[in-house]
């Protein structure tokens, strides 16, 4: 399963990852798994979405009969560069989909949830730093935009406003709001919501600290980068929002925010997402067609994201209802957090 002179290390040994290396590609982590099961069976295979509740094993064998409920230990040997530690921890099956299986941890031991803390919190560090140069070019883009974005809003913004509170209007409890911009949805949320509110440009989030004086529920405002969230705990909102964001950020790292919401949601928890999208309409189109080059130079939106397509692939979010709000222009996508 790996190579014998990697050393063994427990995850309290990790060494900080050199964050200097900047040609390095994303994944020189793997993370490959053996689950034993109580009937004697075992299962090799590598796995996606480690949180520190489960995560999702892509099989390399597939086990007849194997399915939810079952029980058995999972062995988790993960390499980051040339170093590798090993997580064992007591497991259930939850659902097999494909050639897949969602597992989640069961009553672990202190020194277990230990590792799988390390381990976790390594993977944020390592995603942050791939993800940091990427997103460069998005930061300083909104950091400038964030001067002048209300006013050049501000026509769309008219309709908009008819539209948070209805999108809103059933969010409670514990909420993160991903690239919340200058705050304009703050005021429409329900008194007893605790809202976290991230975004990647401090002057975006200057603006919305100003709104959030206008909004009649908790909120803490943080700059995080929705493909990292190193800040954000994993399992523990009630609702994920999140409005323009996705047509925003580039499609290769849309499956890493996407990860994040898996993470962040507690199982049960529920998405809406407020994109803009291609018309059908050939008039519409031609209107979009024409106002392209300016809302991408300027905002960095493109109509034509992959969004559902990266949802469709996640193995622990669900979209349960997707409809245009006006036209067939302006998409919201509604999911759950399923594992
Ligand atoms: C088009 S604005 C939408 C703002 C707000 N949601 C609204 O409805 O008015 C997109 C926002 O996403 C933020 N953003 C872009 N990429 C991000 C990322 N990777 N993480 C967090 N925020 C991001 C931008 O800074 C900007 O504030």
């Amino acid at each position: 399963m790996q190579e014998e002179n990697h050393m063994e290390m427990t995850p309290s040994d990790i060494p900080e990852i050199e964050l200097s290396r900047a040609e390095s590609p994303r994944y020189e982590f793997r993370a490959e798994c053996l689950l034993k099961l109580g009937d004697g069976k075992s299962i090799n295979g590598e796995a996606t979405n480690i949180s520190r509740n489960g995560l999702f094993l892509q099989m390399e064998n597939l086990i007849p009969g194997c399915g939810p409920n079952q029980r058995g230990q999972l062995e988790i040997i993960a390499t980051l560069q040339d170093k590798r530690f090993r997580v064992c921890a007591p497991c259930r099956i939850v659902h097999v989909r494909g050639s897949g299986i969602g597992i989640q941890f069961e009553s672990m031991d202190k020194e277990a949830i230990n590792d799988l803390d390390r381990l976790v919190s390594t993977l944020s560090k390592y995603n942050a730093y791939y993800s940091k140069g990427k997103n460069r070019l998005l930061k300083t883009k909104y950091n400038i935009v964030a001067f002048f974005y209300d006013i050049l809003d501000y026509p769309w913004e008219r309709q908009y406003r008819f539209w948070r509170p209805k999108l809103l209007n059933d969010v409670r409890n514990r909420v993160l709001e991903m690239g919340v911009g200058t705050g304009r949805n703050l005021k429409y949320y329900h008194p007893t919501v605790q809202l976290t509110g991230i975004d990647i440009s401090e002057q975006m989030l200057f603006r919305a600290e100003r709104r959030s004086k206008t909004a009649a529920c908790s909120i803490g405002l943080y700059k995080e980068d929705a493909t990292v969230m190193a800040l954000i705990p994993s399992s523990h909102y009630d609702w994920l929002i999140s409005f323009f964001l996705c047509c925003v950020m580039p499609d290769r790292l849309q499956p890493f925010a996407i990860e994040q919401v898996g993470r962040v949601l507690k199982p049960g928890g529920r998405f809406r997402l407020l994109e803009m999208v291609y018309s059908k309409d050939p008039k519409l189109r031609k209107r979009q067609d024409f106002f392209a080059p300016f809302v991408e130079r300027v905002y960095g939106a493109r109509f034509d994201r992959n969004t559902l397509g990266y949802l469709d692939k996640s193995e622990n979010l669900k979209v349960t209802n997707t409809y245009f709000i006006k036209e067939d222009t302006y998409l919201v996508i509604e999911g759950i957090r399923i594992l």
